[in-house]
Protein backbone atom coordinates (compact mmCIF):
# COMPACT_ATOMS: atom_id res chain seq x y z
CA UNK A 1 0.00 0.00 0.00
CA UNK A 2 1.22 3.38 -0.62
CA UNK A 3 1.28 5.60 1.98
CA UNK A 4 -0.22 8.75 -0.33
CA UNK A 5 -2.85 7.13 -2.10
CA UNK A 6 -5.48 9.64 -2.34
CA UNK A 7 -3.33 12.82 -0.31
CA UNK A 8 -3.54 15.84 -2.18
CA UNK A 9 -0.31 18.07 -1.77
CA UNK A 10 0.53 21.52 -2.52
CA UNK A 11 4.28 21.68 -3.23
CA UNK A 12 6.34 25.29 -3.37
CA UNK A 13 9.84 25.00 -4.85
CA UNK A 14 8.94 21.84 -6.83
CA UNK A 15 11.54 23.16 -9.94
CA UNK A 16 14.82 22.07 -8.53
CA UNK A 17 16.77 20.41 -5.94
CA UNK A 18 14.55 19.08 -2.78
CA UNK A 19 11.31 20.00 -3.94
CA UNK A 20 11.78 18.32 -7.31
CA UNK A 21 13.52 15.39 -5.29
CA UNK A 22 10.24 16.01 -2.84
CA UNK A 23 7.78 15.55 -5.69
CA UNK A 24 9.45 12.53 -7.44
CA UNK A 25 9.22 10.76 -4.28
CA UNK A 26 5.09 11.59 -2.74
CA UNK A 27 4.91 11.14 -7.03
CA UNK A 28 6.05 7.48 -6.40
CA UNK A 29 3.80 6.98 -3.07
CA UNK A 30 0.73 8.11 -5.10
CA UNK A 31 0.08 11.58 -3.92
CA UNK A 32 -1.62 14.03 -6.36
CA UNK A 33 0.75 16.92 -6.17
CA UNK A 34 -0.06 20.50 -7.31
CA UNK A 35 3.47 22.46 -7.79
CA UNK A 36 4.49 25.50 -7.71
CA UNK A 37 7.72 27.58 -8.68
CA UNK A 38 8.79 30.20 -10.23
CA UNK A 39 10.62 28.22 -12.89
CA UNK A 40 8.59 27.18 -15.42
CA UNK A 41 11.19 25.23 -17.45
CA UNK A 42 12.40 24.06 -13.96
CA UNK A 43 8.71 22.36 -13.45
CA UNK A 44 8.38 21.28 -16.62
CA UNK A 45 11.91 19.05 -15.85
CA UNK A 46 10.32 18.14 -12.72
CA UNK A 47 6.57 16.62 -14.17
CA UNK A 48 8.86 15.14 -16.75
CA UNK A 49 11.25 13.01 -14.30
CA UNK A 50 7.85 12.64 -12.47
CA UNK A 51 6.58 8.67 -12.76
CA UNK A 52 3.51 7.60 -10.96
CA UNK A 53 1.33 6.34 -9.37
CA UNK A 54 0.91 9.94 -8.08
CA UNK A 55 -0.08 12.78 -10.30
CA UNK A 56 1.21 16.54 -10.76
CA UNK A 57 0.02 19.29 -11.69
CA UNK A 58 2.27 22.67 -12.13
CA UNK A 59 1.54 26.13 -12.00
CA UNK A 60 4.46 29.08 -12.41
CA UNK A 61 4.23 31.64 -9.36
CA UNK A 62 6.14 33.54 -7.38
CA UNK A 63 5.58 32.92 -3.86
CA UNK A 64 6.07 36.40 -3.07
CA UNK A 65 3.23 37.61 -5.07
CA UNK A 66 -0.07 37.78 -2.87
CA UNK A 67 -2.66 37.44 -5.44
CA UNK A 68 -0.42 35.21 -7.56
CA UNK A 69 -0.42 32.89 -4.31
CA UNK A 70 -4.17 33.40 -3.47
CA UNK A 71 -5.20 32.22 -6.97
CA UNK A 72 -2.59 29.45 -6.80
CA UNK A 73 -3.95 27.91 -3.60
CA UNK A 74 -7.40 28.51 -4.86
CA UNK A 75 -6.57 26.74 -7.98
CA UNK A 76 -5.21 23.90 -6.76
CA UNK A 77 -8.14 22.65 -4.60
CA UNK A 78 -10.13 23.49 -6.92
CA UNK A 79 -7.52 21.01 -9.42
CA UNK A 80 -7.02 18.71 -6.51
CA UNK A 81 -10.58 18.35 -5.03
CA UNK A 82 -8.66 20.05 -1.69
CA UNK A 83 -5.84 20.11 0.16
CA UNK A 84 -4.64 17.72 2.67
CA UNK A 85 -0.97 19.13 3.09
CA UNK A 86 1.18 21.81 2.43
CA UNK A 87 4.85 21.05 1.61
CA UNK A 88 6.93 25.04 1.81
CA UNK A 89 10.22 24.38 0.07
CA UNK A 90 10.66 26.96 -2.28
CA UNK A 91 13.37 29.53 -0.64
CA UNK A 92 16.54 31.77 -1.79
CA UNK A 93 19.95 31.61 -0.19
CA UNK A 94 22.85 34.19 -0.12
CA UNK A 95 26.06 34.16 2.02
CA UNK A 96 27.64 37.75 2.16
CA UNK A 97 30.30 39.15 5.25
CA UNK A 98 28.18 41.56 7.42
CA UNK A 99 30.33 44.75 5.85
CA UNK A 100 28.44 44.12 2.26
CA UNK A 101 25.02 43.18 3.48
CA UNK A 102 22.73 45.22 1.83
CA UNK A 103 18.86 46.01 2.24
CA UNK A 104 17.89 44.75 -0.77
CA UNK A 105 19.72 41.14 0.39
CA UNK A 106 17.34 41.44 3.88
CA UNK A 107 14.06 42.14 1.91
CA UNK A 108 14.49 39.57 -0.81
CA UNK A 109 15.63 37.05 1.64
CA UNK A 110 12.61 37.61 4.19
CA UNK A 111 10.24 38.11 1.48
CA UNK A 112 11.06 34.75 -0.41
CA UNK A 113 11.67 32.43 2.81
CA UNK A 114 9.21 34.14 5.20
CA UNK A 115 6.26 36.05 3.54
CA UNK A 116 6.17 33.30 0.95
CA UNK A 117 5.80 30.44 3.31
CA UNK A 118 3.69 32.82 5.72
CA UNK A 119 1.39 33.24 2.38
CA UNK A 120 1.13 29.47 1.42
CA UNK A 121 0.67 28.70 5.02
CA UNK A 122 -2.60 31.33 5.21
CA UNK A 123 -4.11 30.40 2.33
CA UNK A 124 -4.10 26.58 2.74
CA UNK A 125 -5.56 26.69 5.84
CA UNK A 126 -8.89 27.73 4.31
CA UNK A 127 -8.68 24.03 2.60
CA UNK A 128 -6.58 21.86 4.94
CA UNK A 129 -8.78 19.83 6.70
CA UNK A 130 -9.24 19.65 10.72
CA UNK A 131 -8.40 16.75 12.41
CA UNK A 132 -5.79 15.94 9.32
CA UNK A 133 -4.37 18.53 7.62
CA UNK A 134 -0.56 19.12 8.15
CA UNK A 135 1.85 21.53 7.13
CA UNK A 136 5.65 21.01 6.63
CA UNK A 137 7.92 24.54 6.64
CA UNK A 138 11.79 24.30 5.46
CA UNK A 139 13.98 26.16 7.81
CA UNK A 140 17.47 25.08 8.00
CA UNK A 141 20.13 24.32 10.63
CA UNK A 142 20.92 27.94 10.22
CA UNK A 143 18.11 28.99 12.38
CA UNK A 144 19.74 27.22 15.73
CA UNK A 145 23.25 26.89 14.82
CA UNK A 146 25.69 30.14 13.76
CA UNK A 147 26.83 29.95 10.06
CA UNK A 148 29.76 32.51 9.51
CA UNK A 149 28.11 35.05 6.51
CA UNK A 150 24.65 33.94 6.66
CA UNK A 151 23.28 36.06 9.26
CA UNK A 152 20.35 37.57 6.68
CA UNK A 153 19.54 33.99 5.59
CA UNK A 154 20.07 32.70 9.19
CA UNK A 155 18.09 35.08 10.31
CA UNK A 156 15.17 34.50 7.53
CA UNK A 157 15.09 30.85 8.44
CA UNK A 158 15.06 31.53 11.76
CA UNK A 159 11.96 33.55 11.51
CA UNK A 160 10.17 30.32 9.09
CA UNK A 161 11.40 28.29 12.29
CA UNK A 162 9.54 30.53 15.11
CA UNK A 163 6.56 30.75 12.42
CA UNK A 164 5.91 27.39 12.26
CA UNK A 165 5.89 26.47 16.21
CA UNK A 166 3.75 29.35 16.61
CA UNK A 167 1.49 28.14 13.83
CA UNK A 168 1.81 24.20 15.44
CA UNK A 169 0.60 26.10 18.51
CA UNK A 170 -2.30 28.15 16.78
CA UNK A 171 -3.86 25.28 15.18
CA UNK A 172 -4.13 22.64 18.14
CA UNK A 173 -7.38 23.37 18.31
CA UNK A 174 -7.90 21.98 14.64
CA UNK A 175 -5.44 19.35 15.39
CA UNK A 176 -3.71 20.61 12.12
CA UNK A 177 -0.12 19.34 12.45
CA UNK A 178 3.02 22.27 11.51
CA UNK A 179 6.66 20.65 11.13
CA UNK A 180 9.44 22.71 10.38
CA UNK A 181 12.13 20.60 8.77
CA UNK A 182 15.68 22.09 9.22
CA UNK A 183 17.74 20.24 6.65
CA UNK A 184 21.82 20.89 7.39
CA UNK A 185 23.99 21.09 3.79
CA UNK A 186 22.22 19.63 1.19
CA UNK A 187 23.48 18.84 -2.39
CA UNK A 188 21.67 21.25 -4.73
CA UNK A 189 22.33 23.91 -7.16
CA UNK A 190 21.36 26.54 -3.87
CA UNK A 191 24.40 25.44 -2.56
CA UNK A 192 26.63 25.59 -5.99
CA UNK A 193 25.06 28.69 -6.11
CA UNK A 194 28.44 31.26 -7.94
CA UNK A 195 27.94 33.40 -5.20
CA UNK A 196 27.83 30.92 -2.45
CA UNK A 197 31.53 30.97 -1.26
CA UNK A 198 32.40 34.83 -1.80
CA UNK A 199 35.85 35.56 -3.04
CA UNK A 200 38.40 36.09 0.12
CA UNK A 201 36.46 34.15 2.44
CA UNK A 202 37.86 31.69 4.79
CA UNK A 203 36.42 28.48 3.49
CA UNK A 204 37.82 26.92 6.72
CA UNK A 205 34.80 27.96 8.39
CA UNK A 206 32.27 25.84 6.78
CA UNK A 207 34.27 22.68 7.24
CA UNK A 208 33.39 23.59 11.20
CA UNK A 209 29.85 23.32 10.20
CA UNK A 210 29.63 20.41 8.08
CA UNK A 211 28.54 17.11 8.97
CA UNK A 212 31.23 14.25 8.99
CA UNK A 213 28.69 12.32 6.79
CA UNK A 214 29.32 15.24 4.12
CA UNK A 215 26.18 16.78 2.34
CA UNK A 216 23.00 14.99 1.92
CA UNK A 217 21.78 14.43 -1.07
CA UNK A 218 18.06 15.94 -2.19
CA UNK A 219 16.49 12.63 -1.71
CA UNK A 220 17.63 12.23 1.33
CA UNK A 221 15.36 15.35 2.80
CA UNK A 222 12.82 14.19 0.37
CA UNK A 223 12.26 11.41 2.69
CA UNK A 224 12.20 12.79 5.88
CA UNK A 225 9.64 15.36 4.05
CA UNK A 226 7.41 12.35 3.44
CA UNK A 227 7.71 10.92 6.85
CA UNK A 228 6.83 14.36 8.41
CA UNK A 229 3.88 15.35 5.93
CA UNK A 230 2.21 11.22 6.32
CA UNK A 231 0.28 9.99 8.85
CA UNK A 232 3.64 7.94 10.36
CA UNK A 233 4.16 11.51 11.93
CA UNK A 234 1.02 11.86 13.57
CA UNK A 235 2.17 12.70 16.63
CA UNK A 236 4.79 15.17 15.08
CA UNK A 237 4.27 18.79 15.50
CA UNK A 238 5.53 22.33 16.72
CA UNK A 239 8.82 20.77 16.85
CA UNK A 240 11.88 21.11 14.60
CA UNK A 241 12.98 18.50 12.63
CA UNK A 242 16.36 18.45 11.64
CA UNK A 243 17.64 16.38 9.07
CA UNK A 244 21.89 17.24 8.93
CA UNK A 245 23.94 14.23 9.36
CA UNK A 246 24.46 15.36 12.94
CA UNK A 247 26.30 18.42 11.99
CA UNK A 248 24.91 20.23 14.69
CA UNK A 249 26.47 18.09 17.56
N1 LIG B 1 20.55 23.12 -0.08
C1 LIG B 1 20.80 23.28 1.21
O1 LIG B 1 21.93 23.09 1.69
C2 LIG B 1 19.68 23.69 2.14
C3 LIG B 1 19.90 23.60 3.52
C4 LIG B 1 18.89 23.98 4.40
C5 LIG B 1 17.70 24.45 3.90
N2 LIG B 1 17.52 24.55 2.56
C6 LIG B 1 16.24 25.07 2.08
O2 LIG B 1 15.61 24.09 1.29
C7 LIG B 1 14.75 24.74 0.35
C8 LIG B 1 15.03 24.19 -1.04
O3 LIG B 1 16.35 24.52 -1.37
P1 LIG B 1 17.21 23.74 -2.47
O4 LIG B 1 18.52 23.50 -1.86
O5 LIG B 1 16.42 22.64 -3.04
O6 LIG B 1 17.40 24.93 -3.52
P2 LIG B 1 17.09 25.06 -5.08
O7 LIG B 1 17.65 26.38 -5.45
O8 LIG B 1 17.54 23.85 -5.78
O9 LIG B 1 15.50 25.11 -5.11
C9 LIG B 1 14.78 26.22 -4.63
C10 LIG B 1 13.53 26.37 -5.47
O10 LIG B 1 12.77 27.50 -4.97
C11 LIG B 1 12.31 28.21 -6.10
N3 LIG B 1 12.06 29.61 -5.77
C12 LIG B 1 12.96 30.54 -5.38
N4 LIG B 1 12.36 31.73 -5.24
C13 LIG B 1 11.05 31.54 -5.54
C14 LIG B 1 9.93 32.39 -5.57
N5 LIG B 1 10.03 33.70 -5.28
N6 LIG B 1 8.73 31.88 -5.92
C15 LIG B 1 8.61 30.56 -6.24
N7 LIG B 1 9.64 29.70 -6.23
C16 LIG B 1 10.85 30.19 -5.88
C17 LIG B 1 13.43 28.09 -7.12
O11 LIG B 1 12.99 28.41 -8.44
C18 LIG B 1 13.84 26.66 -6.95
O12 LIG B 1 13.09 25.79 -7.78
C19 LIG B 1 15.01 26.23 0.50
O13 LIG B 1 14.00 26.80 1.32
C20 LIG B 1 16.35 26.28 1.19
O14 LIG B 1 16.54 27.47 1.91
C21 LIG B 1 18.47 24.17 1.65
Amino acid sequence: MNRYDGVKVLLTGAASGIGRATAIRLAAEGAAIYAVDVSEKGLAETAAAVTGPGTITTRTADVTDEPAVIAAVADAADTLGGIDALINVAGVHKTTPIETLTVDDLNRLFSVNLVGTALFCRESLKHLPDGSGVIVNTASLSATQGNPFMTAYAASKGAVLAFSLSLAAELTGRRIRVVPISPGAVDTPLIRAADMFPEGLDLGYFSKIRSYFGAADPEQIAAAIAFAASSDAGYFTGADLRVDGGAHT
